[in-house]
């Protein structure tokens, strides 16, 4: 199987963690007092999606001003008729442990002077429900939750270790010239990944393998995701195999600051939350024109306007107004953004900040069941580069950081029921990557444009609205581009850069074939061409599977 550059033995642990958000480190532990876990992860422990979340963690935390059939229904309604009910319930109602399990964890979330939580609301939400560290939170929860994994004897962490590629039975039955086994029966025994510092591509087994690799923003030009954002989690699962789903419904945050040096900026909904304006260059405050709930309208709906607000007028964004609030408010509830914006010479309490909409979340992902089990056994998925069926098609802001921690919980469980039945991977032995014929790279410029090629034909074709014309001019060229990734891959020594062209090439074709397949207009999935929400065919998930692998 596969190429790289070098041979090496395997390293066995109970459970193996791919990413480190809060999904992945909330599962290693929950289980590192009773399992070895080791978390892979492809830059430095606190890179991830997680660090730059700002809103906040979503749950009902006071009863007197909300309920959690409210949050439900907020959900579901933003979920545009496509979120698993069972799983809305299952993650609202433990919502407050969730919460206090983190806070358990060292997280400070801000309180109102008499020690109760400090609460915030979002757009969709009916009720103020987010719990936050000022417009930090993300980067919070991240911080004490790193300090936690570090601490555990028994949780060994691989930093600068990239994954490549999933180790199942089926791949290496095929292998070893036995046929490729039917899927049924298939189960993972661990992970190829690349440790960047070595240049080598090390085979490390495990009874249970946990991806936490977070969502795929960096398949769009604009995105308010990290550099590490590229989807490795669905596309190996895919390869191997696994059934994944619902991958039109890519979210797009309406407001990511629009400034020439500032990039992947987020200008937090907890904006609009506490009473911010969209205008437009008029400064006409246009979200009533397309919404009764205006500016706290789900993200969808306020992306869209916005969308179509810079089309109608071509201006190149539009402006968040908070000028009509008190500055001391601002600099005390927005330190971080404030501070931003006064670097690139934007004071927010006396001038609009400029905001443009830009790839924020993948609501689809590797499909999993209520334990976080996917359809290969003992690989489990947990946090956005899952599809519990929590965010149906489009997602609740402030529902990820929730779903991630109760998900790792119920996966840690599944996780030590697969050791029990199966035992520790010690015993395990899987073979080491096999560099077959390949060479250094000669050059990276053809690696280079194909990763700019993509983003930008994925902005251009697959954005906020869509046309079939569109989809599949991108379906051609992506096409084409995963044939030359292909050819590549096998004549070539990995790179990280290679690694995950690969991976953003196999999941931009994900989203471009299940939107071409989605021939309606729901949620996220916005199309002139089926402008109409049809349910009597479509009210259910696009799921794929990969034929042949
Ligand atoms: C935000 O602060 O607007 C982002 C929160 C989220 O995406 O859930």
């Amino acid at each position: 199987m596969g190429n790289g550059s070098a041979h090496s033995g395997s390293t066995t642990f109970d459970v193996i963690v791919v990413g480190s958000g809060a999904g992945g480190l909330s599962l290693a532990l929950n289980l590192a007092d009773r399992a070895s876990v080791a978390i892979l992860t492809k830059r430095s422990l606190s890179d991830s999606n997680t660090s730059l979340a700002q809103g906040g963690i979503a749950a009902v935390l006071d009863p007197l001003q909300d309920d959690p059939e409210q949050h439900i229904a907020d959900t579901l309604t933003a979920g545009a008729g496509l979120c698993r009910r069972d799983t809305v319930e299952r993650v609202v109602h433990a919502g407050p442990a969730a919460i206090a399990q983190l806070r358990a964890r060292g997280v400070m979330f801000d309180t109102d002077g008499h020690g109760q939580l400090h609460l915030t609301r979002e757009g969709g939400h009916s009720a103020r429900r987010v719990a936050h560290q000022a417009d930090s939170t993300g980067f919070a929860i991240e911080s004490a939750l790193v300090q936690r994994v570090r601490e555990h004897p028994n949780i060994a962490v691989f930093e600068r270790h990239q994954a490549v590629d999933l180790i199942t039975r089926a791949r290496l039955a095929r292998r070893a010239g036995r046929g490729t086994p039917g899927w049924k029966g298939d189960r993972v025994l661990g992970v190829y990944a690349l440790d960047i510092g070595s240049d080598r591509v090390e085979a490390f087994g495990a009874t249970v393998v946990c991806l936490a690799t977070g969502g795929a923003g960096k398949i769009y030009l604009y995105t308010t995701n990290p550099d590490v954002a590229t989807g490795d989690g669905v596309a190996m699962a895919w390869r191997a195999g696994a059934k994944v789903a619902n991958m039109e419904f890519f979210q797009f945050h309406p407001t990511c600051l629009y400034h020439q040096q500032a990039k992947n900026f987020l200008i937090s909904e907890a904006l609009r939350g506490e009473g911010g304006i969209l205008r437009n260059r008029k400064g006409e405050a246009f979200m009533p024109r397309f919404d009764p709930r205006k500016d706290l309208a789900p993200r969808d709906i306020v992306a869209r306007a916005i969308d179509s607000q810079l089309k109608e007028s071509g201006d190149e964004c539009a402006y968040l107004d908070m000028t009509h609030l008190p500055a001391d408010f601002l600099e005390a509830h927005f330190p971080m953004i404030h501070d931003r914006c006064m670097q690139l010479g934007i004071d927010m309490r006396s001038q609009p900040i400029p905001v443009v909409p830009a790839a924020h979340y993948q609501c689809g992902g590797v499909q999993v069941d209520a334990d976080g089990q996917t359809s290969i056994d003992g690989l489990l998925a947990v946090g956005e580069v899952a599809c519990t069926g929590l965010h149906g098609a489009n997602r609740l802001a402030s529902n990820s950081l929730l779903e991630a921690v109760v998900y790792a919980e119920r996966a840690a469980a599944k996780a030590l029921i697969v050791l029990d039945q199966r035992g520790s991977a010690r015993e395990l032995h899987v073979p080491a990557w096999d560099t077959g014929s390949a060479t250094n790279p000669d050059e990276q410029v053809v690696v280079t444009q194909s990763w700019d090629e993509i983003r930008r034909l994925m902005w251009n074709y697959v954005g906020i609205v869509r046309s079939s014309r569109r989809l599949l001019r991108a379906q051609r060229r992506l096409q084409l581009i995963a044939q030359e990734v292909q050819q590549d891959w096998w004549r070539f020594y990995l790179t990280p850069d290679l690694i995950e062209l690969r991976n953003i090439t196999t999941v931009s074709l994900l989203v471009v074939e299940s939107a071409l397949a989605r021939q309606e207009s729901r949620g996220l999935h916005w199309s002139i061409d089926y402008p109409q929400t049809d349910d009597e065919n479509w009210a259910r998930d696009s799921v794929t599977v990969r034929s042949g692998s």
